[in-house]
């Protein structure tokens, strides 16, 4: 029996067995659903994080995402079979190591892999015979084999024959009730057959269906088609929007409408732009990888241009309207913006439109405010972090009716919209949130944009 066929065999026991040890590296909101759905499923998991608080609240059993069952992690911990931590030296202890972290795009609007770089090289220092190391991280496709496993491969270990590396990409939708990590399809690819298979078999324990695939870079390339899809037709009906109503017709109706349709449809909706940290996100990996290799993607540059400006468009939109319904010029206007997540009921205001919008609104010269009842008060981001510390305003008829305009950015369940309706003296809707509950607000204050 050769050393590599022992190694691969005795991981897959391992994992056969449920008694494979597993770390993820980063417990966000990908990692951190992830390390939970595999320890609920018998492994006994470690979540590997940098973050210090976040580390402690963890440990501490405090439910850091809010649409998760209260006890969630409390029970998670409690029970034993999970723990975080800092420290790398636990991976050691590993047998299957999932890198859960960040890929946003650096100023230049390319890829920024410095994260996926920072978790390879601390895994680098741990590695020994016979771990699984996976990549869940969006990527372009041939990033695994190019970038993640020559760090790997630095001291000495071989890929497929003393360590074994995937790429399975991760598909949470953060704050969905119809599916959770268990229960959405996972794609598993590998470039050796024993890396593949061990993928496999570790995912068909945990999730309800494995799709596995030819090589790591057909598994990162799903994930962004995935994307990409979704990037062309939100800009698609973005643009079907403006066009419909100079028509007079609603694009509400017609998407709700055409969605019946049994096959050949499937139904996205206007909104003020995209957000998180995936699908503004991920595109671009693809577009970058495209001109790299002397290919191109102009329909997925052009959407992603048209979603880039639809924030803008938005905040023109409301000074339009303010001073045709509203009498009045942006300019020293004050407008409240209810909702700054990227969708609704998430705390996660990354990449997110309403923020842009604010930003646009105030470059206008408005005076403008926010209500969110995840945010009292707005939090650090990256792209805004001058916004940092603003706090959200109560959401009361007096206070609402101070506003010479009230825009829906997000759309999130625990807002009074009956209250909203009642006491906005103008109030723009991107999000079709009152015709969706019923509220019908007075004619002349009220307009979708
Ligand atoms: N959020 C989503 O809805 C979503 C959905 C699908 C895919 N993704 C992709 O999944 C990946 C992770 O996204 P996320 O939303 O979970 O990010 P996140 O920012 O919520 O969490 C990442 C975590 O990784 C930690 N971290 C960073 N570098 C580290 C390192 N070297 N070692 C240990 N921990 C480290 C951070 O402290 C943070 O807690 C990204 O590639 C993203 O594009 C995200």
């Amino acid at each position: 029996m050769t050393n590599a066929f022992s190694l691969f065999s005795s991981l897959k026991d391992r994992i056969a067995r449920h008694e494979a040890r597993v770390t993820t590296v980063g417990l966000g909101y990908v990692g951190l659903p992830l390390a939970l759905t595999i320890s609920e499923t018998g492994f006994p998991t470690t979540g590997l994080d940098l973050n210090e608080t976040r580390v402690a609240a963890i440990n501490a059993g405090e439910r850091v995402i809010s649409y998760f069952a209260e006890d969630r992690i409390r029970n998670a911990v409690t029970g034993g079979r999970f723990a975080a931590t800092q420290d790398f030296a636990t991976l050691a202890e590993a047998d299957v190591i999932l890198i859960c972290v960040p890929t946003p795009l650096s100023p230049a609007r390319e890829p920024d892999l410095s994260y996926v770089l920072g978790a390879a090289e601390g895994i680098a220092g741990w590695l020994r015979p016979g771990q699984l190391v996976v990549l869940e991280s969006t990527v372009w496709p041939g990033a695994t084999a190019t970038v993640v496993r020559p760090i790997l491969e630095r001291g000495g270990l071989r890929a497929g024959e003393d360590f074994f590396l995937a790429f399975s990409p991760e598909r949470e939708d953060p704050g969905n009730h119809s599916f959770e990590t268990r229960t959405i399809p996972k794609v598993v690819g590998a470039d050796d057959a024993r890396s593949r298979d061990l993928i496999d078999l570790f995912y068909s324990q945990i999730v309800t269906q494995t799709v596995p695939v030819s090589s790591l870079a057909t598994a990162e390339a799903v994930k962004l088609a995935e994307n990409s899809f979704r990037t062309v037709n939100i800009a698609l009906v973005n643009e079907m929007k403006v066009a419909l109503e100079a028509m007079g017709v609603d694009v509400w109706e017609v998407v709700r409408a055409a969605a019946t349709k049994p096959f050949g449809y499937m139904p996205f909706y206007p909104g003020p732009g995209i957000g998180g940290d995936c699908i503004p996100v991920s595109p671009a990996y693809l577009s970058w990888r495209a001109r790299d290799v002397g290919s191109s993607l102009p329909i997925v540059d052009l959407a992603r241009t048209n979603n880039d400006n639809a924030p803008d468009m938005i905040a023109g939109r409301v000074a339009v309207e303010m001073s045709k319904r509203g009498g009045r010029p942006v300019a020293g206007a004050r407008v409240l913006i209810l909702g700054i997540a990227y969708k609704k009921d998430v705390e996660d205001t990354r990449v997110s439109p309403a923020l842009a919008i604010l930003r646009r609104l105030e470059a206008m010269g408005a005076l403008c405010d926010f209500h969110d009842p995840y945010f009292p008060v707005m939090p650090l981001t990256r792209d805004d972090p001058d916004l940092a510390g603003r706090r959200s305003v109560p959401l009361t008829d007096e206070v609402v009716a101070g506003y010479d305009a009230v825009l829906v950015a997000t759309d999130h369940t625990r807002i009074d919209y009956v209250l909203v309706a009642r006491s906005a003296r103008l109030l723009l809707d991107t999000r079709n949130v009152f015709a969706a509950r019923g509220v019908v607000p007075a004619e002349g204050r009220f307009v979708k944009i």
